[in-house]
């Protein structure tokens, strides 16, 4: 049995992946969200499973009634919850904004973004990094991108910290669902009021020139837009600067030869990447993964973290190897649904690491490597706090 709650695993669940990877690699569990789900823990099971076309991402074929109404609800009308053609129309809608072409013209506006971040920690020894760069970098971008007010922003962040949180934050997800449909319904309305020069405004006028678009449909997707773009970014950024700092040499390395930035980046993706487990997948049909009989209507869920430890797959996979030649991780998933943001937050954290390793460069921990703490739940893969001194 796996307590997916106990703090030791919390803070470091590798060892446990490893052993399952070795002793059970596909197995049944039961989540912290209270669903019975099968775990597959190596990479090539999992690689199969995120591109199989006989596995849904529609709650409607859940076997479970408690899981169908744990995963429903307003929001979920998004592309990460649905099959084709569904899939095919509603990630059409806002691909081109998300091309590395279209992505790479906003550079200019992310330097500046995180120059104003740094800068207003001049004159300060010490500062929370998560608090003061990790978080508010993806989320100013993302909400400048999509067109949300900054003023907006910290009950977004809120908002989306509670939903994340899931089935473990009980009684107020609900609330904070609500609160969440109502805000973006207000912003849509505006949109429809007096439209500008972004993502919100197109994507309203794709819905209202008749495309097929639900107004459901219309609000998931922004709904999903913020969440990817508020609860990812953040650690990739903070998990790099981490796993730089706990080892100072990797960060001396990386400020003499900035060649090796961007499979740096790519390292920290697969060695400690920002997704712990991808979203849940449904069989369709009786089947087997590695092995394992699974039936029609039982959840699946691909432990990406553990994937991208295999050693079949990646050699020495327990080092960082920020020159690794070949890299083929499964951070931003595969398949269909492969991140449609991967451009974006690659180029985040190119800039944010420059701007970093720029603008200080005797950056050291505050604190011990063990005494951070990890932020809790299995969805995602990051630090809570992240002190340094300056
Ligand atoms: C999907 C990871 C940043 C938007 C995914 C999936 C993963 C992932 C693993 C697939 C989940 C699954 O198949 O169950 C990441 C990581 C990020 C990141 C590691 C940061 C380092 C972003 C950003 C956006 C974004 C900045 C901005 C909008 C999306 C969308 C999907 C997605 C829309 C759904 C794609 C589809 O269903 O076709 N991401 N993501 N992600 N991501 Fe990201």
């Amino acid at each position: 049995m796996i307590d997916f709650t106990d703090s030791a695993f919390q803070n470091d669940p590798h060892p446990t992946y490893a052993l399952m990877r070795r002793t059970g690699p596909v197995r049944r569990v039961r989540l912290p969200s209270g669903m019975d789900a099968w775990l597959v823990t190596r990479y090539e099971d999992a690689r199969r499973v995120l591109a199989d076309p006989r596995l849904s991402k529609s709650v409607a074929a859940l076997g479970s009634a408690a899981g169908q109404s744990a995963a429903g609800g307003a929001l979920s009308r998004h592309m990460l919850a649905v099959d084709p053609p569904d899939h095919t129309r509603l990630r059409r809608l806002v691909s081109a904004a998300f091309t590395v072409r279209r992505i790479e013209a906003l550079r200019p506006r992310i330097e500046v973004i995180a120059t104003e971040l740094l800068d207003a920690l001049d004159g300060r020894d010490r500062a929370d990094l998560i608090d003061a760069f990790a978080f508010p970098l993806p989320i100013q971008v993302i909400c400048e991108l999509l067109g949300v007010p900054a003023a907006d922003q910290g009950s977004f962040r809120a908002w989306s910290n509670v939903i994340v949180a899931g089935a473990m934050s009980g009684d107020r997800l609900g609330p904070a669902i609500e609160s969440m449909i109502g805000y973006i319904r207000t912003l849509l309305a505006e949109r429809r009021e007096h439209g500008g020069d972004d993502l919100l405004t197109g994507l309203v006028q794709a819905r209202d020139s008749g495309d097929g678009l639900t107004e459901e449909e219309l609000t998931s997707m922004v709904f999903l837009l913020l969440l990817a773009g508020h609860e990812t970014t953040v650690n990739l950024i903070g998990n790099g600067a981490y796993l730089l700092l706990r080892d100072r040499e990797r960060w001396e390395r990386l400020r003499a030869d900035r060649a090796l930035l961007p499979s740096a980046i790519e390292e920290f993706l697969r060695y400690e990447g920002p997704v712990e487990t991808s979203t849940f997948r449904v069989a369709t049909e009786d089947l087997e993964i590695g092995g394992e009989k699974v039936a029609a209507g039982d959840p699946i869920v691909v432990v990406l973290l553990s994937a991208n430890r295999d050693d079949d797959r990646f050699p020495g996979a327990d080092e960082l190897r920020l020159d690794r030649p070949q890299n083929p991780h499964l951070a931003f998933g595969h398949g269909i649904h492969y991140c449609l943001g991967a451009p974006l937050a690659r180029l985040e954290a190119q800039i944010a690491f420059t701007a970093l390793l720029d603008r200080f460069p005797g950056l050291r921990l505050a604190v011990e490597p063990e005494e951070l703490i990890w932020r809790p739940g299995t969805l995602l893969r990051g630090l809570t706090e992240l002190p340094v001194h300056l």
